[in-house]
């Protein structure tokens, strides 16, 4: 479905009833990575996804595509639809989303999902990466960035084992715009140290890396879990960086307790 929001299409899904818990994707994928959750969990709770914008359905923005920028879309989003508060799980990228969204609106967040990410900002040498991963987005295409990512996205058992997860993130990069991936890469750059909100995030936050976390390693996660005071982690032993595609079963059982706890608290 497409909704009008903040001035551009935007392309997302809404599923189910009850708890409402958004979605937030990774870059440079779409929000068919949450097939497998949203599977999951659709009768237990009302399940939201979207294309960020730049990426899957949704309209391509200008350069750069900050954080602060999509984090808005979120809540612009929850407003359209009637949502107050929502529970957002958000990987890598999503995670760096999720903390914008809670600089900005703190009320508006019933608990959270980190996953795969980190709350620290770019070294210098990370924001120069960035800008040349941009570039090469607009000269060589996307398919060129998925060539990229492949050897660090993943566990070496997914790769070996799983050739098909493989290649469902090698088609979700390739449909999607350069512009849009380079859009994010330098929003991605500039993005804020969240560090200095975590001790004070007052809603509950479930940690989730995969034990072979080559971008975001266990110790980021680890990292997230002493600074916020009411989280918890799970290590999902087999998976890399994608850990919710590498890993499904093991990342939803985490995912569906911790959503079953809030839906216990609310009654
Ligand atoms: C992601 O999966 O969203 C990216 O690895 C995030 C990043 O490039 O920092």
């Amino acid at each position: 479905m497409i909704r009008k929001i903040n001035g551009i299409d935007i392309n997302y899904s809404d599923e189910g009833s009850g708890l409402p818990v958004i979605f937030i994707h990774a870059f440079p994928l779409n929000q068919t990575m949450w097939d497998d959750q949203v599977a999951a969990l659709k009768d237990r709770c009302r399940v939201i996804t979207l294309d960020l914008r730049g990426f899957g359905n949704s309209d391509v923005p200008e350069e750069p595509n900050s954080m602060d920028q999509m984090a808005s879309d979120v809540r612009s989003l929850m407003a359209d639809l009637g949502i107050d508060r929502a529970v957002l799980v958000g990987l890598s990228m999503g995670g760096y989303i999720s903390l914008a969204f809670y600089r900005n609106y703190p009320d508006a967040v019933r608990a959270m999902v980190l996953a795969d990410t980190r709350a620290g900002a770019d070294t210098e040498e990370g924001q120069e990466r960035r800008m040349k991963s941009a570039e090469r987005a607009v000269r060589d295409g996307a398919s060129a960035i998925a060539n990229d990512m492949v050897p660090v996205a993943f566990a070496d058992s997914t790769i070996e084992k799983r050739p098909q997860v493989v290649e469902r993130m090698r088609r979700m990069i390739q449909a999607n715009s350069p512009r849009g991936i380079a859009a994010a890469q330098l929003g991605m750059a500039e993005r804020l140290d969240s560090t200095d909100l975590l001790a004070g995030m007052d809603c509950p936050v479930l940690i989730i890396v995969g034990s072979e976390d080559k971008l975001t390693p266990v110790a980021e996660a680890e990292r997230l879990r002493n600074r916020i005071p009411s989280s918890r982690m799970e290590v999902i032993e087999g998976a890399g960086h994608f850990s919710n595609m590498e890993q499904p079963e093991m990342f939803n059982a985490a995912l569906m307790k911790f959503v079953d706890e809030i839906i216990a608290s609310e009654r």
